[in-house]
């Protein structure tokens, strides 16, 4: 049994290939040795051309395997520690830069070939304790050692994650790739001068190399597991916050029209036209008509449901919205002192309402109500259409974000081409599946879901993909009278970046209020509409909650919005390079605030492929253990 479990384990591990930049250090060690073997073979440098031109060629071919890298993003972050870690590196890469500009001129078929003087001015240069690229190497182990740059960014890091555009994972994945990648070439440099200055026979050397190849060993070693353990420590989600400015149409949009504020006499409210009850009777009701051409002639009738009725005061002054708003009203203000909204100019001139008496004992008294009519004003469906990649091409969700088209709301991603070891070549936005609900054969229920008094919870939940698989498609779908979001999770092999289409899977949770532990309700308080907010607001839903649309706050804003409001902005981490495993719908907001449903994403877990292996062992026929001038790379 242990054995077995034992062995599951080493299965787990050997089966997740190295990153790219882990894996062309594998390919270099494998390069080197060679070399070595050739340059310390004393039949080789006979019978070649000039040792020194054919270790040239293969330090170009290799130059080759580290364009195949991607380039990690440009990190964005402004430590101190970041900063003097990119000053060296950069130092590193320059030095780069100018050996393999030169190398590669001294390895074009036909080439006069360098003056010895010159190749060895480089190697000698280069291996130079006091010079600044061996300067640079030191200092930036320096700064892995006794900085912990990976965990030391996760400690003091207080930028709220929305601001990065990247989660922490993938940002210290960028980090070890940033720096792995260019110790590789500080690395490759070193061995080169190693292996000219034996060619030009300026000693043996061999136990120099093996030391450098030890110590960058041991230290490759250290730095992976140092990024191994911030990676599993770093969370992997990642959202937007609040814009500079909120837009509507671009920044954000809204749910209109599903319970709204709405003034109505108790006169028009019952077929009679009696004013024999109060407005608390009139929970479910609708509109019977215009008594009189009083203050309904003056507004748009409710033509849906009217709910949910409460007397406020006889008399008030009413400011009308203009008409193309989705409010009736701007504000309300009652002789009895009570204002809802924001009370201040009007600029279709305010209208006095006043209740009156019938027989002396019936009071017709206007009542604050919410109108619930899903008519051609009223924004409030969703697409129930899945939106996936195209897997067959091998195209992979690489952004995400929520977009209102006419009437119907929509989940738009991006997509892009999976390739080797995590590699994606972005793509576009994928066009969204347009409907309007009034279009033929466009079913409620089974293309759209509307949002009504009684179904209108959104479920909040954030999905991840299981191990090795990729985020290839999101959806809502109705689970009793939840809009509920759903990913599509599809196999990959790592190494080759295929999917496997035919594998793919939805992944929800399916948690009902009906459950041992239903899920949890999140619920607003007063909300006012979120752009008004002082606040930032932040992330307040945790997985397994939902919440329900609702008319804003009375007295904030006359319960005129629905709340909350929907960001619409975009999420593409690397514009779309990241590899993403999972997605979720979250509420941000604050007290006071109806806040704003919205998209998040969870990026690839890449710790189980960050490794260094150690260098090979070989002997090239030098006894170990001999003391070598000091010098630590
Ligand atoms: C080593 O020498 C052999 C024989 O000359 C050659 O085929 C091989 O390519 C050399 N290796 C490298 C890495 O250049
Ligand atoms: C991925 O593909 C490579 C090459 O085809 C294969 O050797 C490897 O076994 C595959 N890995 C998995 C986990 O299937
Ligand atoms: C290199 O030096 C070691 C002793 O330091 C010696 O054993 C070995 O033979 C030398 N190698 C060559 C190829 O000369």
């Amino acid at each position: 049994m242990r054995y077995a479990a034992l062995f599951a384990l080493l299965t787990i591990v050997s089966a997740s290939d190295p990153t790219a930049v882990d894996n062309v250090r594998n390919k270099f060690y494998a390069v080197e040795k060679e070399l070595w073997l050739n340059v310390t073979n004393p039949e080789w440098s006979l019978a070649g051309l000039g040792g020194d031109v054919e270790v040239t060629k293969a330090f170009v071919a290799f130059d080759e395997q580290i364009q195949t890298v991607p380039t990690p993003p440009r990190i964005p972050l402004e430590t101190w520690l970041w900063a003097k870690t990119m000053e060296k590196l950069r130092i590193i890469e320059g030095y780069y830069k100018n050996f393999i500009t030169f190398a590669k001129r001294q390895a074009q078929p036909g080439a006069v070939p360098a003056p010895v003087r010159e190749w060895l001015d480089l190697a000698q240069e280069m291996t130079d304790h006091k010079s600044p690229l061996i300067q640079a190497e030191k200092k930036i182990n320096d700064l892995l050692e006794y900085g912990d740059i990976f965990r030391g960014y996760l400690q003091e890091q207080n930028t709220d994650l929305c601001e990065l555009q990247l989660s922490q994972h993938q940002l210290i994945y960028d980090m070890y790739n940033t720096i792995s990648l260019t110790e590789i070439k500080g690395y490759a440099m070193m061995q080169f001068s190693w292996m000219l200055l034996r060619i030009y026979g300026k000693g043996n050397y061999t136990q120099e190399a093996s030391l450098t190849r030890r110590r960058y060993g041991e230290r490759t070693t250290k730095t992976a597991a140092a990024a191994r353990s911030a990676l599993a420590m770093a969370r992997r989600d990642m959202y937007r916050c609040d814009p500079s400015e909120h837009k509507r149409g671009e920044t954000y949009e809204e749910v209109t029209r599903l319970l709204q504020g709405y003034i109505e006499n108790e006169v028009d409210m019952n077929p009679d036209n009696t004013c024999k009850e109060n407005c608390a009777y009139y929970t479910v009701a609708e509109n019977h008509g215009c008594f009189k051409d009083q203050f309904c002639a003056k507004q748009t009738k409710c033509k849906g449901r009217i709910i949910d009725c409460n007397y406020i005061d006889s008399d008030m002054f009413i400011c009308q919205a203009g008409r193309d708003s989705h409010r009736r009203y701007e504000w309300i203000e009652y002789e009895n002192g009570r204002t809802m909204g924001q009370p201040g100019v009007c600029t279709r001139g305010v209208t006095q309402v006043e209740s009156w008496w019938r027989w002396l004992f019936w009071h017709c008294s206007y009542c604050m109500c919410l109108c619930d009519e899903a008519g051609p004003d009223s924004h409030r469906y969703f697409s129930l259409w899945e939106t996936t990649s195209d897997v067959k091409n091998n195209k992979v969700v690489t952004g995400l974000r929520l977009v209102k088209y006419g009437r119907v709301f929509h989940l738009q991603i991006s997509e892009g081409v999976l390739g080797e070891r995590g590699s994606i070549t972005p793509g576009s936005w994928v066009p969204i599946q347009k409907f309007d609900i009034s279009d033929h054969g466009i079913r409620d229920g089974i293309d759209y879901h509307t949002l009504t008094y009684e179904r209108r919870a959104i479920d909040l939940d954030e999905l991840d993909s299981p191990l090795g698989h990729i985020l290839t498609g999101v959806r809502f779908r109705m689970i009793g009278a939840h809009l509920h979001f759903e990913i599509r999770s599809t196999p990959f092999n790592y190494t080759t970046g295929r999917l496997a289409p035919e594998r793919s899977q939805w992944i929800s949770n399916d948690n009902t209020e009906g459950a041992e532990i239903p899920r949890s309700r999140l619920s607003l308080h007063k909300p006012d509409i979120p752009t008004r907010s002082k606040t930032p607001l932040r992330v307040d839903s945790k997985h397994d909650q939902y919440l329900e649309f609702t008319h804003s706050d009375f007295e904030a804003d006359a319960a005129q919005s629905t709340v909350p409001f929907i960001d619409i902005q975009p999420l593409e981490p690397m514009k779309g390079a990241a590899l993403l495993s999972g997605a979720g719908i979250i509420h941000r907001g604050a007290r006071d605030s109806g806040g704003f449903v919205a998209a998040k994403l969870f990026t690839y877990d890449y710790s189980r492929h960050v490794r260094a292996e150690q260098p090979p062992n070989y002997a090239l026929g030098e006894t170990e253990n001999i003391v070598l001038p000091s010098n630590n790379f």
